[in-house]
Order: C-alpha cells, then structure tokens, then sequence
C-alpha cells in the first residue's frame, strides 16, 4: 500500500512537471512568435481602429504614422479615400524609400487582428481567443504563415527595411510548437 501511495505521489509529480516543462516550452515558442508578430515589418499593418498604417525603418529612429495622411477607412484598404493601391503595387518599388509591394491587394489586416504597441500577454490572449481569432487553430494559423503573400514580405520588405527576425518557415514551427503545448500566454 504504501508502494502503491509513493507510486502514484512519483506519478503525479512526473505529470505537474512534464506539465510545467510544455508550458515552459511553449512560452518559449510564444516569445519568439511575438518577436515576430511586433517587429515594425508585421506590426505596421496590424494596426486599430484609427485605420492608420505606420511606417517605421532606420530612417524612422521611432515607429510613426504613414506618411501624406494615409487612411485606410472601415474597407482598411484605403477605398473611403485614397486606395493602397493607388501606390502599393505587386513587388517592392526599386529606389529606397519607394512604396513596397506584394502578390495581393495591399491592405491593413482586419481590426481584430490589431498588434500595434500591445504586450506580450495582450497579443497572446488575442491569437488564442477563437471569438477573436475567426476560430482558428494554432495550425491554421501557422498555415497562414507558411503562405501568406504578406507575411512572405515581412522577410523581403525592399531595400532599406529590415526583415522580421528568425524565418518563416522557423515563425510557423514556433506557432505549431506553442499550439502543441496548449497556447500558454505569460502571465
Ligand atoms: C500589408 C499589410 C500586412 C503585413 C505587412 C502583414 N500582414 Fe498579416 N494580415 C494582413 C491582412 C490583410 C490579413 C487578413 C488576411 C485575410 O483576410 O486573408 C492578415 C492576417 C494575418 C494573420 C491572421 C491569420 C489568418 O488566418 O487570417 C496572421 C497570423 C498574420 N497576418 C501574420 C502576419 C505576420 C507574421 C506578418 C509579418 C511577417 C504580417 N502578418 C504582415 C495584412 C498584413
Ligand atoms: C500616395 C502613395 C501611398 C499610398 C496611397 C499608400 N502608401 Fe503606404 N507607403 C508609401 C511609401 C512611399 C512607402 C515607403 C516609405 C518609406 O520607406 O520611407 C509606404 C510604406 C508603407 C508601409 C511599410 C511600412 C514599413 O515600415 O514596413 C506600409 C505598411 C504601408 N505603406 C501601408 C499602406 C496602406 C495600408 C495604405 C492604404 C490604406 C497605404 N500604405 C497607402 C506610399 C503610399
């Protein structure tokens, strides 16, 4: 009996720590996506509801507002004033400075999806959240990573901008291994 007692005492010990242990990983993983999904090349699109892209680079010393009073409006495309497209074409301009561009209609991303200047913990409860997610799960949304045009851009914004850190295929293998350990978020 006493065997049996110390048995399941090892055993529940074993499980609390190979507990402990995935959360412990997948924060990990998380700290490394955040630093993705924050750096200025992913951020500037992931922007509120002021509907206002942000340009930021070496010759940006601090992150500010698009330039010539760019507004996206509710379409977040720019249609209630000037359209994205207007001067966001299909590749990146080839002077510095000159409008990036990818392979889709240059756009913000959808408010919900809002990372600007949010923490760690804020954006992690956001991406977790299906009622804020569009339900997706953590392997939908590395799929959406390994194949976006725009996330595709964040590693080849132009000349004069530095790419996001890591790579892609590395950004989608930390949004598995965060999903695989349950999403834990930092407290
Ligand atoms: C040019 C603007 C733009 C940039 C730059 C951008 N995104 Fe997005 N993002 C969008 C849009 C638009 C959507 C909505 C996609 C859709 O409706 O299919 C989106 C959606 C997402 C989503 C939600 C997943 C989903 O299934 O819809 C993720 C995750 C994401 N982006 C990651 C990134 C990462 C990582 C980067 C940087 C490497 C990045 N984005 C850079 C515009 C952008
Ligand atoms: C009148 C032309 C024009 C229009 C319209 C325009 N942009 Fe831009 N955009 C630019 C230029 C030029 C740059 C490059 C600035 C630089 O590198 O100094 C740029 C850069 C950007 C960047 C890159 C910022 C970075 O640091 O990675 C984003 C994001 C962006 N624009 C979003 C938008 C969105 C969204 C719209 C539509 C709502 C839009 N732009 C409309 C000219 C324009």
């Amino acid at each position: 009996m006493k065997y049996l007692l110390l048995a399941c005492a090892v055993g529940l010990a074993t499980g609390a720590n190979a507990q402990e242990t995935s959360r412990a990983a997948g924060l990990e993983h998380w700290t490394r996506v955040y630093e993705v999904l924050s750096n200025p090349r992913c951020a500037n699109c992931h922007v509120g509801a002021d509907n206002r892209p942000m340009w930021s680079g070496p010759n940006y010393r601090v992150a500010r507002v698009h330039g010539m009073n760019i507004n996206a409006g509710d379409s977040r495309k720019g249609d209630e004033h000037i359209p994205c497209m207007t001067c966001h074409g299909s590749e990146n301009g080839a002077l510095p400075h000159a409008p990036p561009g990818a392979d889709a209609e240059w756009r913000l991303a959808p408010v919900e999806f809002e990372w600007f200047g949010k923490t760690a913990r804020e954006v992690c409860e956001q991406m977790r959240d299906p009622t804020r997610n569009g339900g997706r799960s953590a392997a939908d949304l590395a799929d959406h990573v390994s194949h976006d045009a725009f996330v595709g851009w964040g590693w080849a914004p132009g000349l004069g901008r530095a790419p996001a850190p890591f790579s892609q295929s590395e950004h989608e293998q930390d949004i598995l291994g965060w999903g695989a350990a349950g999403m834990p978020c930092p407290d």
